[in-house]
């Protein structure tokens, strides 16, 4: 079988965008639940904004492990093997375990369409595939100590030029407190517009949480560790005064270099507003009741 590289698919070859919406409608119902494409939007989880275009999620990315450039990763990811792959999942748990990749694509039901909003100022809306990190996390059982979570990304300079040089320190890593990888915005994705992640975007696996800077949504997982103290995390670590550990999106607190307050979606010409929490303030305000955001950037 000649299976093409993303950057080899021509636009004419993927799904328009209306046998896209059936496709979905019809994917809910087969789950037992009828759902229309204006009740899938509906949903707290999903925005009803205009998705970006294949094209533009997969050819404006940022990946450091295959270079800076938002064109690196879609010219560079192909030399990464995403098969076998394997997640470790443990530390505080009481059944720390590996799990397989096929098992956990199994676990991949659920199509949700976030913001995706990074810390330079764009953004993009995508339809991820995927499943909450919560229901991982409730089967391996965290313990009473475990009050945060760490993710790494695969170390393979063999495969990943970028992890020759010393731009970040490798792997990749990033973390979460307990209570904001519990939440069911939280999500693990496996693919996006119902098709497998394309390298470029973390496969075969990534993390996505929407109300943060897109740092935070670390790809291509290999290891996820349940921790009693706060987990290093590779931008604090290379800059702490700019990256702090929270990374919510929040338009009142500027970057030390430049203002947070808009941002440019993909594919648009002016500039919007930025919303707190990137517009997820419903489902995630109350987790910081009572902290000092400006602090706690
Ligand atoms: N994960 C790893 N392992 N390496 C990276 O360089 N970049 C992050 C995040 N996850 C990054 C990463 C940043 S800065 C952003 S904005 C998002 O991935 C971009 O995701 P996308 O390319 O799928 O849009």
């Amino acid at each position: 079988m000649l299976i093409k590289k993303p950057d080899a698919i021509r636009p004419s070859e993927l799904t328009p965008e209306p046998v896209y919406l059936n496709r979905r409608q019809f994917m809910l119902g087969s789950a037992g639940v009828l759902l229309s494409a204006e009740a899938l939007a509906a949903s707290p989880f999903s925005t009803r904004e205009k998705e970006n275009s294949w094209q533009e999620i997969t050819h404006y990315n940022n990946y450091y492990e295959f270079g800076t450039d938002k064109s690196d990763p879609g010219e560079n990811a192909g030399s990464l093997k995403v098969r076998p792959w394997q997640i470790a999942v443990d530390g505080e748990v009481a059944h720390p375990r590996h799990y397989g990749i096929e098992e956990l694509l199994r676990f991949a039901q659920e199509e949700r369409i976030y913001r995706l909003r990074c810390v330079e100022g764009w953004s993009m809306v995508i339809p991820w595939t995927g499943f909450p990190l919560a229901s991982l996390l409730k089967q391996v059982q965290p313990t009473a100590r475990a009050r945060y979570v760490a993710f790494e990304t695969l170390l393979r300079p063999s495969e990943m030029p970028g992890q020759r040089e010393h731009t970040l320190a490798w792997p990749y890593r990033e973390g979460l407190r307990i209570d904001e990888a519990m939440n069911p915005l939280t999500l693990l994705a496996t693919g996006l517009y119902g098709k497998p992640l394309p390298n470029q975007n973390g496969a075969p696996i990534r993390l996505v949480v929407p109300w943060k800077y897109g740092f935070k949504s670390i790809k291509s997982i290999v290891r996820i560790h349940l921790m009693e103290t706060l987990p290093a995390t590779s931008w604090n670590l290379a800059n702490p005064a700019e990256y702090g550990f929270y990374s919510n999106v929040n338009p009142a607190v500027d970057h030390p270099r430049w203002s947070q307050a808009t941002e440019r979606r993909i594919g648009e010409f002016f500039k919007r507003p930025t919303l707190p929490f990137n517009g997820y303030a419903e489902q995630v305000a109350a987790l910081y009741r009572g902290m000092d955001l400006r602090k706690n950037y």
